[in-house]
């Protein structure tokens, strides 16, 4: 994808469905995009990925969602993406970006190739958080881990 631009954008010009691919909890969404840095993945003008992340609270960032549109996933605009927010909050000087992902799953592989570790299990985050049970290849989604990717470990 050469054409692709990775560019930091305003939180009311992010596609919210685009965020609901990775939080299908719209209004938690809605609650912490406004106070968020925001990176979409724009090609041809159309936003094909779009990522949202914490102002650094003691030197730490979250990432709070990231997701590409169903068409164009698994053709590297995710990796592309993440890694242009993992550079964007390293230089803004931040010590560590966070992101919690469920315990199985490609999303795991996702965020660990770019040096996340696991540094928490929230047991049942996602039985307490959400009304409906959410599955993935056919198992409950029930535990969260949290990653870490500690900028300091990468130097
Ligand atoms: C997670 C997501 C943002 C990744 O973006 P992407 O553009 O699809 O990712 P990439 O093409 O850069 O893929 C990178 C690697 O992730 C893994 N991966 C991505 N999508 C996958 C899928 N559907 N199945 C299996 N592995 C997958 C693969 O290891 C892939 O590398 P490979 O294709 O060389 O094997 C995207 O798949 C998505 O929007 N998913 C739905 C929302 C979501 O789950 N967000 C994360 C919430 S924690």
């Amino acid at each position: 994808m050469t054409d692709l631009v990775i560019r930091e954008a305003a939180p009311e010009q992010v596609p919210l469905e685009l965020l609901l691919l990775a939080d299908p909890n719209e209004s938690k969404v809605r609650a912490y995009l406004p106070s968020c840095r925001c990176f979409i993945a724009v090609q041809n003008e159309q936003v094909l990925g779009a990522c949202a992340v914490t102002r650094p609270v003691h030197g730490v960032a979250e990432l709070m969602s990231i997701a590409v549109c169903a068409r164009q996933q698994r053709s590297g605009v995710g990796s592309r993406l993440l890694r242009a927010v993992i550079d964007a909050v390293r230089d803004s000087g931040a010590r560590a970006l966070e992101v919690g992902t469920g315990s199985f799953g490609y999303q795991l592989a996702f965020y660990q190739r770019q040096g996340f570790r696991v540094t928490a299990i929230d047991r049942d985050f996602f039985v307490r958080h959400y009304p409906q049970p959410i599955h993935e290849e056919g198992i409950q989604l029930r535990d969260m881990l949290r990653l870490t990717l500690e900028f300091a470990e990468q130097a």
